[in-house]
This record gives C-alpha cells, structure tokens and sequence, in this order.
C-alpha cells in the first residue's frame, strides 16, 4: 500500500480536487488546505502522489491540550472501500501521539455511515449530539477515543 506521508505545500492542488470529490458539502476551501498546510499546530497527512493523491487526514492541536481533533479525512471515491481510511486515520493517531495527544475527537455527518463505521470499529465511542451542525442542518455526532 502507499505510505501515508505529511502533506506539503506541493500537495494543495491536489487535495483541493480531492476534497471537491469526495464531499458534497461542507467543503474545506483552498485557503482552509493552505491554512492547514502551513500551520504548526495542524498536522495534514497524505497517501499518493501529490497530483493524484489517494486521501488526507487533517489533525488539529491546541497548545496545552493533549487532545486532538481530526478535522477532515477523506479518500478517494474511487479508492474507498480498500481501506485507505483504516489506514489514515491509524497515522493521524500516531502522529497525535507522537505530538503528545493522549486522546482524539472528531465529529461527523449523523448520516454518513461509511465514516461512523469506520470510527467505531477503530474504537471511537459517540459523546454527544450536536443538532443543526452541517451547513444543511444535518446533526453532527462527536467522538472520542483515547489513544493510549
Ligand atoms: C469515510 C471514508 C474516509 C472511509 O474510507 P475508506 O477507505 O473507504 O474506508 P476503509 O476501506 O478503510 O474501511 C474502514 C471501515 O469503514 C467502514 N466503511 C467504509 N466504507 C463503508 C461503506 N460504504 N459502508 C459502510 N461502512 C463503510 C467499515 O466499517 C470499514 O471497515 P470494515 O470493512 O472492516 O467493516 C471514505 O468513505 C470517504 O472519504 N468518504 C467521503 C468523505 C467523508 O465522509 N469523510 C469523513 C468525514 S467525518
């Protein structure tokens, strides 16, 4: 499988195609991937070349907290389903650990089953509800998991 890399700034256009891809709302823009790609305090992962890349997990840290939050994480349509996301979201893991997180939170689209199976399988537990969340009134469902 194709390791899971830190993005770089090389990588914007293509996580940019890639995010217009795979959600139909709520989309990160340009600006929020150049944002992230920058910043020190948020760690942005890849797999796949750089004009083609196969998926990306954003994880977000805050000074004096050990707790991280995953911001984004998206696979490509036609990738999903071999299980990128599995992979991905274990390196967001370790990469927090490795920053010193010792738990994770994220919230996700009440109705996207694909995502809120593969968080429960990797040991995610919901926490709360947060009605009204999405751009079209969808619920978010928050998560956590601690990493150990
Ligand atoms: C959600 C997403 C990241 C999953 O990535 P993926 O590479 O397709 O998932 P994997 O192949 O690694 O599968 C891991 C687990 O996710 C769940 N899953 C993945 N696709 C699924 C589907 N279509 N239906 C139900 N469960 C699914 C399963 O539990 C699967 O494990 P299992 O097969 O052992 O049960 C991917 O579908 C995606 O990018 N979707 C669009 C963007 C998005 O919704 N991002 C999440 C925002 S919170």
């Amino acid at each position: 499988m194709t390791p899971v890399r830190p993005a770089e700034a090389a990588d914007l256009d293509g996580l940019v195609r890639l995010e217009t891809a795979a959600f139909a709302s709520d989309r990160l823009d340009r600006r929020a991937f150049r944002h992230a790609l920058a910043s020190p305090t948020i760690l942005a992962l890849t797999t796949g070349p750089s004009d083609d890349p196969a998926g990306y997990a954003l994880v977000q840290l805050r000074g004096g907290s050990r707790l991280g939050r995953i911001t984004s994480i998206a696979i490509a349509p036609d990738r999903a389903g071999r299980g990128l996301g599995r992979a991905l979201l274990a390196a967001a893991e370790d990469a927090a650990r490795g920053r010193g997180c010792d738990r994770m939170r994220l919230e996700v689209r009440a109705d996207n089953e694909a995502a809120r199976r593969l968080y429960e399988r990797a040991g995610y537990a919901r926490f709360a509800v947060v009605e009204d969340y999405y751009e079209d009134g969808t619920a978010a469902w928050r998560y956590e998991r601690p990493l150990g």
